[in-house]
């Protein structure tokens, strides 16, 4: 039987978890088999709708990914009555530039996607669509104004973005963040920023969060759609290794400096560039970013090896029941 990591007032969609942890969306990483790996290790799994991507005049690759998903977890339950997996998730970049939303929304409500990520703009027409199926809607946010401005709209819960992220990262201290949130709302939170092992999942715990949120650990994993000099070089660096820069997507995200250096860049003197550069057409002749200079948070120093989705999940699990032993002993002292 697994434990159960969450708080039971959560909206059922969220609960059933082994640690409450979200394996959180990564553009071109995230595939099915990482997902399936996920929600059996415990977690819920996620993927960006937009990975999914097929050529011109193909039926929507989406759709397959979402039978083969909700196949392959259903089966892994009716083997596994005593340990079913987690839910998963969808993320929807809400951004102008994503002429695919409005049919990937369809898609997904007809699949009853149970956990909708949303990100890069907060719709009232997006939440519907995920509450017509019994959804449930995380909107990721890096300060509380647009936190505020989410749930106005009818997002049912938060993901706190903060600094050390991987990705399009906030420039927000964890500890600020979560606690201006919770002066308000009480709805489910998770927190994001180089959580990359038990003790850091704890820690968020503590600080208010209903969950973590880790992206960059699960790129040096055996599934992930990534590069295996990508998945080697999230091995060999640290926090050191990460540059902040707007310049790859026009929006501030955290990169891996040696890969800025691949491209022929020099990480430590790199212009800005604007917002209005954003594209996420599909096709989008920028690539780039994603393709050649990678994204990682700053949390991989904890990041010894490459190893399978569940294997990661497992340390992650041992560590954070340690970490809380050890903390509860000190308090039981
Ligand atoms: C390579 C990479 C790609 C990402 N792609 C997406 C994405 O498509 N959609 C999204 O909402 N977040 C994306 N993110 C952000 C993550 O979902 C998450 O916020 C971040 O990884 C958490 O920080 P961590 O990497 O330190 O764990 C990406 C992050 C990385 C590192």
């Amino acid at each position: 039987m697994k434990d159960t990591a969450t708080k039971p007032d959560l909206h059922p969609n969220l609960q059933g978890l082994r640690i409450p942890l979200i394996g959180s969306p990564l553009f071109i990483i995230s595939n099915p088999d990482l997902v399936i790996a996920q929600c059996k290790a415990g977690i819920i799994g996620s993927f960006p709708a937009l990975n999914a991507r097929e050529a011109d005049g193909e039926p929507p690759l989406l759709e397959a990914w979402l039978k083969q998903i909700t196949e392959e977890l259903d089966r892994h339950n009716q083997e596994n009555p005593d340990n079913p997996a987690a839910p998963y998730a969808v993320n929807q970049i809400v951004h102008r530039s994503n002429g695919r939303l409005e049919r990937d929304l369809e898609i997904c409500a007809k699949w009853k996607v149970p956990v909708w990520i949303t990100s890069l703009g907060a719709r009232v027409e997006v939440n519907e669509a995920a509450h017509s199926c019994g959804g449930v809607v995380l909107h990721d946010i890096i300060n509380n104004t647009f936190a505020k401005k989410a749930i106005d709209k009818g997002a049912d819960g938060l993901i706190a973005v903060a600094a050390g992220a991987g990705g399009h990262a906030g420039q927000q201290s964890p500890l600020a963040l979560i606690r201006e949130i919770r002066s308000w709302f009480d709805g489910p939170v998770a927190l994001s920023g180089a959580i990359a092992c038990g003790e850091s999942l704890l820690a968020a715990r503590a600080m208010g969060a209903d969950f973590g949120y880790m992206g960059s650990p699960f790129i040096a994993t055996h599934e992930a759609n990534a590069q295996d000099e990508y998945k080697q070089m999230i091995v060999d660096s640290t926090a050191e290794d990460i540059v902040y820069s707007s310049l790859f997507t026009g929006v501030s995200g955290n990169y891996l400096k040696k890969s800025v250096e691949r491209a022929g860049m020099d990480p430590d003197n790199l212009p800005s560039a604007d917002a209005s550069s954003m594209n996420f057409s599909s096709g989008s002749s920028k690539p780039k970013a994603w393709k050649e200079i990678w994204g990682s948070g700053q949390g991989i120093g904890d990041v010894k090896d490459i190893v399978g989705a569940g294997e990661l999940v497992d340390r992650v699990a041992a560590e954070y029941k340690a970490a809380g032993k050890r903390l509860a002993a000190e308090f039981a002292g």
